[in-house]
């Protein structure tokens, strides 16, 4: 039997301020800015040093349950636990959403006694919320119709293990104003990092998310900027990010949206007007010579791998933070 190198105890001298037991993460909101800088570094630490975490972990089970496809959050979130010595359970929601066979605070009520961590991919943002209010054990969002938290960390990592620290940073997005893009709004703004937003009209991120983004930015001395002109947005841009046009819900809209985002297509012509140092991101999948030409996707600029890989990474800091401490239930029914 392998040894193991760390027990569940000594993370705090990894990094003291790593600890969020027994919380949730449905938004990148729900971090503080210290919090997030400390899952950061210890998602830095896990990636250089994965074989100290190997047991941290020990016998945690974790479930998921996704209402949408997945690739890289199922993947990711199964090898993270499993390599810290915990165990990943998945329940496919595609064809029934959660709550429609039993109440959301049945399941809950249930899954408690079973598991330590709630993993949920989503259509409705209020299905996690609500889940994480009847759910004594932490849920995490593994992306709903409003944010991709996970996702926006492990891209924040991928651009410090870049360029280092991101205060002052020029991010840019461009495409639709959706999940991903707010959480990146949110990061972005909790690092101290500059972010602009280039949409077409009506596609622009939800105005509670920009407000949110911006009292956060406030504090940190960043700025949160909107635009609609594809060019103006990534001119100068120390990274330049999209997404697909039509998120998984919007199917039916998919005709009348690409016309509308051609000129919001990351190709060589909109990535020659961002710093010669830029790199270009997406959270994937790509609609290859859609929202991104082969040649930017595939291009020396592109990070899109080392961001899918650090998603296992990321998540492995998370699941330490929100587990670490051993998870037994507290007097206020959360895992400690
Ligand atoms: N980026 C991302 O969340 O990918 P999946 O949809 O494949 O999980
Ligand atoms: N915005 C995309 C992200 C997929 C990872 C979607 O929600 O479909």
């Amino acid at each position: 039997m392998a040894t193991k190198t760390i027990a569940v105890s000594e993370l705090d001298s990894v990094s003291p301020d790593v600890s969020l037991a027994g919380r949730d993460l449905c938004s990148v909101a729900d971090l503080t800015t210290k919090e997030l800088a400390g899952m950061l570094a210890l998602a830095h630490d896990v990636k250089t040093n994965p074989g100290a975490y190997r047991w941290a972990l020990d016998a945690k089970q974790m479930v998921m349950f996704f209402e949408k496809a997945s690739l890289r959050t199922r993947l990711t979130f199964q090898t993270a636990m499993n390599t810290l010595g915990g165990s990943a359970l998945f329940v496919d929601q595609t064809s029934s959403p959660l709550g429609e066979r039993e109440s959301l605070a049945d399941i809950a009520r249930n899954v408690e006694r079973w598991v330590q961590v709630i993993v949920l991919r989503t259509y409705a943002h209020d299905t996690i919320t609500e889940m994480a209010q009847y759910a004594s054990v932490p849920v995490i969002n593994a992306l709903s119709d409003l944010e991709h938290p996970c996702q926006a960390i492990a891209d924040f990592m991928t651009l410090e293990e870049r360029f280092g620290n991101l205060k002052g940073f020029n991010f840019t997005y461009v495409g639709d104003g959706n999940n991903v893009c707010h959480s990146l709004m949110l990061t972005a703004a909790q690092l101290g990092a500059n972010c602009t937003v280039g949409t077409p009209k009506n596609y622009a991120p939800k105005a509670d998310i920009v407000a949110q983004a911006r009292a956060i930015a406030n504090v940190t001395g960043s700025n949160i900027t909107l635009v609609n002109d594809p060019v103006g947005a990534v001119t100068g841009a120390d990274a330049i990010y999209t997404d697909v046009c039509t998120s998984m819900g919007y199917e039916h809209e998919a005709t009348k949206r690409a016309p509308i985002f051609k000129p919001y297509q990351v190709n060589e012509t909109l990535m020659a007007q961002a710093s010669p140092s830029a790199v270009f991101m997406h959270c994937l999948p790509a609609h290859r010579n859609a929202e991104v030409t082969d040649a930017v996707l595939d291009g020396p600029q592109s990070v899109v791998f080392d961001q899918a890989e650090n998603r296992m990474h990321a998540q492995k800091a998370l699941l330490l933070m929100l587990l670490g401490k051993g998870g037994n239930r507290s007097e206020t029914g959360k895992c400690l």
